[in-house]
């Protein structure tokens, strides 16, 4: 990558010699402005001040990206790859950088889902998103599923580059910890697979790609899970009234530590907890373990709703009135809104004192967001932290996101602060070095990259905020990096730097 070599007005024409004129968007095409905003999750990157790409390109095959990656290089023009779109800082489509040009490969059309029953396995395009691999699955067999994140727009490519979590986590893991292969063009244009590309790359991509730093993943081949032909949802909300800061104290220890087919997540908001949960089995088996493990909660037959694993998607994400064909719909991005999230976790249960603190002091403010308790234990927690990038296993009790919205440009201050000081508040009551977070919440509060000598990421400064996403695991994806991008062509404001070893 040379920005001297040629100038970036080149660029364009080395796309239009290998990519169709109708998969090419610049600044003057009519469609520019719908494309960039096409899946825009978060309209706070979506101003007149944001810095926008000076293409996109929307790829229709392989050697489209292949070639986005050759121009670039060749006439000095970054790439920023996106999937879903979802990225809580919009990293996949805008930049905080002015002064270096790029362009946005958007894989939205590069989306196929090719389902092996019989094996039980699948290859999913990266623009795929989480609903449409859902569907798909489902559609083969009621039987199988994919433990990944809940919301179905969220993007495959970005979701399984950063980790991936949803209501399945406490019994199968990961996301990641379920991909056997995939196809990733690299820096040089090349496309590799799991073979070609080396362990440490491999490695690296399954959870710490945040960012794309390794290349642009085109496909992902991940393993099924079984799942029983009745699942069982519930929702109970308890309020402070009714002793919802004893029942989450109790909480804390109950769900980290329930079978792992039992997963009870809880989402505080206002002066009330809403338990929600997924359990493989039916309501007659499900009853008694909650009477045993967690009685506080009072749940009984009225709660219980059965159905399959595929409408439960629908139904936790959506409502209860969704269909199965809703998580097809990839412009639910249309209802956007201006949001701020950023994430801990939490390894001693937080005293009960300091939750009625928390529902008193900040929950009950007036611009106040909310906080979203996932329990981990179970599969997440029996891999080794090395097994994959994403360190957060064992002895992790529950990750928390913090998150609060607002409906208009312009607003959001009193909002955006809410989040930065409840963060700054739990402070004593989270992990500590480091004060660890989860990748694919990215908040830039936590960290900005410093592009240093020989134009390359600064190592050092990247360690702020890469050694929460990641601990020890940093140093290791660095030298992934090294490997396969040692020029830091693939860089953004959290991308891993590379770190020879020379240094
Ligand atoms: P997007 O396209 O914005 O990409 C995100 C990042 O990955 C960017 O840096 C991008 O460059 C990079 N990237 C994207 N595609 C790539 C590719 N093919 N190759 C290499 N790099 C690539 N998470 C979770 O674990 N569980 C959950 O339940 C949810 N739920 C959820 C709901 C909502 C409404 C949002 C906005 C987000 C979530 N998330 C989540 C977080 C989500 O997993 C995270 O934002 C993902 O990175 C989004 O992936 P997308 O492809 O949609 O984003």
């Amino acid at each position: 990558f040379s920005a001297h070599a040629a100038s970036s007005d080149d660029f364009l024409p080395c796309l239009s010699r290998a990519i169709p004129e109708q998969l090419l968007f610049t600044r003057s095409s009519p469609s520019f402005a719908s494309v960039l905003a096409s899946s825009v999750r978060n309209p706070r990157f979506l101003t007149p001040a944001t810095v926008r790409p000076l293409c996109i390109v929307t790829p229709a095959n392989a050697s489209h990206v292949q070639a986005a990656v050759v121009c670039g290089r060749r006439h000095g023009v970054r790439l920023r790859v996106r999937s879903g779109g979802h990225d809580y800082e919009g990293l996949s489509y805008r930049s905080v950088r002015a002064e270096e040009p790029f362009a946005v490969v958007d894989l939205a059309g590069f989306r196929s889902v090719r389902v092996n029953r019989r094996a039980a396995t699948v290859w999913v395009d990266s623009g795929a998103t989480l609903g449409e691999l859902y569907y798909a699955i489902a559609k083969v067999s009621g039987r199988l599923a994919f433990p990944a994140g809940m919301c179905p727009t969220v993007g495959v490519g970005g979701h399984l580059s950063g980790g991936g979590f949803g209501m399945l986590l406490r019994k199968h893991g990961l996301a990641t910890d379920h991909v056997m292969d995939a196809t990733l063009v690299d820096a040089k244009g090349r496309i590799l697979d799991r073979n070609a590309m080396g362990r440490d790359v491999f490695w690296a991509i399954r959870g710490g790609g945040v960012g794309g730093s390794f290349g642009i993943v085109l496909s992902w081949q991940v393993k099924l899970v079984a799942v029983p032909p009745t699942v069982t949802v519930f929702t109970v909300e308890r309020s402070v009234e009714q002793g919802a800061v004893d029942i989450l104290a109790k909480w804390q220890e109950v769900a980290p530590a329930l079978p792992d087919d039992l997963l009870v997540r809880a989402v505080v908001h206002g002066q009330v907890v809403s338990f929600q949960s997924l359990y493989l089995g039916t309501c007659d088996a499900l009853l008694p373990v909650m009477r045993s493990r967690f009685p506080v909660l009072g749940l009984n037959r009225t709660h219980c709703n059965e159905m399959t694993w595929v409408q439960s998607v629908a139904y936790i994400y959506l409502g209860a009135d969704a269909t199965v064909e809703d998580i097809l719909n990839r412009t639910a991005a249309e209802d956007a809104v201006f949001t701020k999230a950023t994430s801990d976790y939490v390894r001693q249960a937080i005293a009960r004192e300091v939750w009625a603190e928390i529902f008193t002091g900040w929950l009950a403010k007036p611009d106040a967001g909310l906080m979203i308790l996932e329990p981990y234990g179970g599969k997440i927690a029996a891999l080794p932290e090395s097994a994959t990038p994403f360190p957060h296993r064992s002895g992790v009790l529950y990750n928390i996101q913090y998150m609060n919205f607002w409906e208009a440009a312009g607003e959001g201050a009193s909002q955006m602060a809410w989040v930065r000081d409840v963060y700054a508040f739990m402070e004593p009551h989270v992990t500590k070095n480091p004060r660890a977070a989860y990748g694919n919440y990215r908040d830039l509060d936590l960290g900005i990259n410093v592009v240093a000598g020989g134009n390359i990421t600064s190592y050092e400064t990247g360690r702020k905020w890469g050694e929460k996403y990641y601990k020890g695991n940093f140093k290791r994806l660095a030298m992934a990096k090294a490997e396969i991008d040692p020029d830091d062509y693939f860089r953004n404001e959290q991308s891993i730097p590379p770190l020879g070893m020379c240094l």
